[in-house]
């Protein structure tokens, strides 16, 4: 065998073992390895059939992934070509059974279904998430999964990337048993009562009794497009994973993997599936800090604070209790309190009436919540998140109270969208233990969480963080001190733009529309309607004085909010909102925009897509750059994370950074020097882009530095 797969035997029962670490991912070697076992199972007479379980702490979790940027660029000659391995196992005439535990995902779950027998642990979970890489199956699931699941629960599988439990892996034919207990020792009784049965080992290439007809199949793939192009709105895997079933039930088994391979190499080659991988891997560098070793310290969360329950902290509360840690949850007034609480309950209840929750959860969940006035409860607390009204002077009134009342280890974060927290920490004894900890409106539903790294927090306080953000299911991204951090410092200039374009003559709807193409959940100007418009001109007046004289400024979003336009929640902002809160074009607003337009000497000019998508997206990535060469973010691939989970931006994109490498950061610094010209000292290019466009270099090669620095 190799390194990577041995080979034992139990009796007359042989067990191959995969041992690669930390995954069993199939990399070069191990499908070597699995096919040399096979081989030697077939020969030597004293075996009778044979178990293939995964070492550590999985079974299989797919194909390896980094081999696929070295078939995309040419550096590996040859594809991940499983299909022969798969034909060896199946076609092996004695019995092989699949003992899942962890996740049998992808190439994993292909290598289980080609085997004759699948049981698997309790906790296990079987799936085909290549569509999250942007790609489908490509070593025969379109085809086998149908065979056994049937062809709606495959379409699902495929086309959303979802995995299953055990249970209902059980139920839908795709595991024959789930062994409680021993997993190897229920694998091999499994494989006894299989040989004492005396069966010819069955092939599910062979299963074709769930593969529907033709005309019980046609509405289930219709609905499965169209389910597709609406939750995976501009995304090719999910529609071609859907044509790869259907080849399954109108083609011979060999051919539709054939078809399947196409389909395949069609998506690996995409740059949608490039930008999907980048995301796939950044979301995991993101938790790594060069400064912060992997064996630091993480303090253990078991009881966690909220101070104010408004829009954030009620669900904050929840984001907690969701992952089973118990909360006080404290406001300075009992309406107040009774207002976030009744917000909690509604929110669950949605969830149970949508099907997400069971009531009883729920019910678990709400008893962890312990509502409060005063400071009761805080002594025990391991983590507090502060998120009351913004303001410096509230922020350090509630720091110096919550250093007087918490244990000296316990770690205080504020959830400030846009204030010091150098300043927050300056309140308390303990600036060490003192972090950002932005979470984005909704939290209980947004998978981003800013961390916000003051110049005291400790690295302990740091590595905590991420690994409570895990916890809690969500994405932590850690930045640096600075007004509005990353997220809003960025999404700024995006709306600058947004609004700088309307003045200039584009609608409302044209600006929208061309970003809402582009990709981006929301336009901007909708987008802007949703959170308020009010909260940015609340901060705008705030920091006016900082403000440099003469330079351009978005005039409309003020005067809309001097008529009381604060967006959806009153019912009018840059749209117009019906009793159903559908946005509905106003004339009155672009009246108003042509107004301040003209008062101001604005010319006016019809603007298309392209130019609309350049201007706010190239803001974003001009301001990115610079907050690279600050430090303020550490990769761009952190940058491309944080947008991609926090502000709508297209997966499939790869996140702004990732997009302006795709486009050439040539080509990008010579537009954004065009508006430079054109719209003034705003688009000055940032000395990083400028650097790395005359270079010839992309962002990804500033990280690949950044990277190699670290190791
Ligand atoms: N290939 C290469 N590396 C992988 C990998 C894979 N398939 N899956 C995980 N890894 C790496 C991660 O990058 C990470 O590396 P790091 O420690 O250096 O950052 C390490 O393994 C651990 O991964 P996680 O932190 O994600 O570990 P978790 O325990 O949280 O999750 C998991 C485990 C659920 C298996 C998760 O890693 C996962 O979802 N992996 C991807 C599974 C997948 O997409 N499989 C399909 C691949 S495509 C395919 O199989 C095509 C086929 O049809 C031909
Ligand atoms: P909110 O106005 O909905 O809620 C603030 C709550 O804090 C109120 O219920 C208030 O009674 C309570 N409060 C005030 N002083 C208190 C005290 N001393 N003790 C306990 N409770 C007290 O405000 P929102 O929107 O929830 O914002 C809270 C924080 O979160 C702010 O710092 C804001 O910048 C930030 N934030 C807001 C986002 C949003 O979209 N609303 C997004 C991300 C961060």
């Amino acid at each position: 065998m190799t390194e990577l797969v041995s080979l034992t035997k139990q009796g007359d029962v042989a067990v191959i073992t995969v041992n690669n670490p930390p995954v069993n991912a199939l990399s070069p070697g191990v499908p070597e390895g699995i096919g040399a076992a096979i081989q030697a199972i077939r020969k030597d007479d004293s075996v009778r059939g044979a178990v293939l379980i995964g070492g550590g702490r999985t079974f299989i979790a797919g194909a390896d992934i980094k081999e696929f940027a070295k078939i995309t660029s040419g550096q590996r000659e040859r594809g991940i070509e499983l299909l022969p391995l798969l034909d060896e196992i199946e076609g092996c005439p004695k019995p092989v059974v699949a003992a899942i535990h962890g996740t049998a995902f992808g190439g994993g779950l292909e290598v289980a279904m080609a085997c004759h027998y699948r049981v698997a642990a309790p906790s296990a979970q079987v799936g085909q998430p290549e569509v999250k890489l942007g790609i489908i199956p490509g070593a025969g699931g379109t085809q086998r999964l149908p065979r056994l699941a049937g062809v709606q629960k495959a379409v699902e599988m495929c086309a959303e990337g979802s995995p299953v439990r055990a249970e209902e892996a059980l139920r839908c034919g795709i595991v024959d048993r789930i062994i409680e207990g021993d997993l190897l020792a229920g694998a091999i009784l499994f494989l006894r009562d299989a040989l004492d049965r005396g069966e010819r080992p069955p092939r599910t290439r062979d299963k074709n009794e769930k593969l529907g007809d033709p005309e019980t199949n046609a509405p289930v793939f219709a609905a499965a497009r169209e389910a597709a192009r609406k939750k995976f709105r501009g995304m090719m895997a999910p529609l071609a994973a859907i044509d790869a079933v259907e080849a399954a039930t109108g083609l011979p088994f060999e051919e539709g993997c054939r078809r399947e391979a196409e389909l395949f190499r069609q998506c690996l080659f995409s740059e949608q599936s490039k930008a999907l991988i980048h995301l796939f891997f950044g979301e995991r560098e993101v938790a790594k800090i060069p400064d912060i070793p992997k064996d630091t310290p993480v303090l253990e969360v078991r009881k966690a604070a909220v101070v104010g329950a408004g829009t954030m902290g009620a669900g904050i509360a929840m984001v907690y209790c969701n992952a089973g840690i118990p909360v006080v949850l404290k406001e300075a007034d009992a309406a107040a309190l009774e207002r976030g609480l009744a917000a909690i309950r509604k929110n669950y209840a949605s969830s149970v009436k949508r099907g997400r929750f069971t009531g009883e959860f729920v019910a678990q969940r709400l008893e962890l919540i312990r509502p409060t006035l005063g400071y009761d409860g805080f002594s025990e607390v391991d983590i507090v998140v502060e998120a009351v009204f913004e303001g410096m002077e509230l922020k350090k009134q509630v720091f110096a109270e919550l250093d007087r009342v918490c244990k000296p280890a316990a770690i205080l974060s504020s959830n400030t969208s846009s204030l010091d927290i150098d300043a927050i920490a300056s309140a308390t004894s303990r600036p060490e233990r003192v972090i950002g900890h932005h979470f984005f409106a909704p939290p209980n539903v947004m998978r981003l969480l800013e961390i916000v790294r003051g110049k005291a927090s400790a690295g302990e306080v740091v590595a905590s963080s991420l690994a409570l953000a895990r916890r809690l299911g969500k994405v932590g991204v850690v930045v640096g001190n600075c007004r509005g951090f990353v997220g809003n410092r960025m999404y700024a200039q995006y709306q600058r733009e947004a609004q700088f374009l309307v003045e200039e003559g584009a609608s409302v709807t044209e600006v929208d529309a061309a970003l809402y193409n582009f990709g981006m959940a929301m336009g901007p100007l909708a987008t802007g309607d949703l959170s308020g418009l009010d909260v940015g001109w609340r901060i705008r007046k705030e920091f006016k004085h900082l403000e440099p004289e003469g330079v351009r400024r978005p005039l409309v979003a003020d005067r809309l909010c001097e008529m009381g336009r604060f967006g959806q929640k009153t019912g009018a902002g840059w749209y117009r909102y019906d009793e159903s809160r559908r946005p509905v074009p106003d004339p009155e607003v672009e009246r108003i925009i042509e107004e301040t337009a003209r008062a101001a000497g604005i010319e006016r000019r019809a603007l298309d897509a392209g130019e609309i998508v350049e201007r706010t997206i190239f803001a974003l990535v001009n301001e990115g750059a610079h907050i690279l060469q600050e430090r303020i973010a550490l990769r761009a691939v952190d940058i491309d994370v944080f947008y991609v989970n926090g502000y709508g931006s297209p997966a499939y994109r790869g996140g702004p950074m990732w997009y302006a490498d795709t486009v050439g950061l040539g080509k990008v610094c010579d537009r954004v020097r065009d508006f430079e010209r054109r719209h003034g000292a705003h688009w000055t290019p940032a000395p990083l882009l400028l650097r790395l466009a005359e270079a010839g270099k992309t962002f990804a090669d500033f990280d690949a530095q950044i990277r190699a620095a670290r190791e």
